[in-house]
């Protein structure tokens, strides 16, 4: 009797710290995935600054579309402990936490027409809005400092 106990707790502890695995492992994920967002942000600000061409960005656009569009999943309940500055609003509220993902998906459709079309004044008006509004929207209430 005493030993079926030891091992189930054991089989709990091993699960509990499957779990832990599972959830480092998409914090990991996610984060590794905003950077690669924040290296298309920084690659595309000398072009927009110097007037250079736009359709070439078209390709970075498409990234962070794909990327975004799969952002929500990356954010499991409980993945607010442990390496991350999500916060626990995002839980709260998760139906705010995706529209706010929509937005900025609705600005990206945006900018990738712009692109497609070489319209350099009206990207770059778009991708000043970006970091501030589109982004910031997001991180402002749902990631920690
Ligand atoms: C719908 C919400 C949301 C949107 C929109 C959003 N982010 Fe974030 N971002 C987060 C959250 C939450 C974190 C914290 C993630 C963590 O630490 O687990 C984060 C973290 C980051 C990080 C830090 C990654 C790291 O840990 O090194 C970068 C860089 C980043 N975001 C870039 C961007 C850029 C650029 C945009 C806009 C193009 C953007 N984000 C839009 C929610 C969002």
């Amino acid at each position: 009797m005493l030993v079926a106990l030891g091992l189930l707790a054991l089989a709990g502890a091993a699960l509990a710290q499957g779990s832990a695995a599972g959830t480092a492992e998409v914090i990991a994920q996610r984060r590794a995935g905003l950077k690669r967002m924040g290296q298309h942000m920084e690659a595309m600000k000398p072009v927009v600054e110097t007037g250079g061409e736009v359709k070439s960005l078209e390709p970075r656009i498409d990234d962070m579309i794909t990327w975004f569009r799969g952002l929500p999943a990356l954010f499991p309940p409980g993945s607010d402990t442990g390496d991350t500055k999500a916060l626990p609003a995002i839980w709260q509220d998760f139906g705010k936490f995706e529209a706010t993902d929509q937005a900025l998906l609705g600005q990206l459709a945006k900018m990738k027409q712009a692109a497609a079309e070489d319209d350099k004044v009206g990207f770059a008006t778009m991708y000043k809005a970006l970091g501030p509004q589109y982004c910031g929207t997001c991180h402002r209430p749902f990631r920690a400092r």
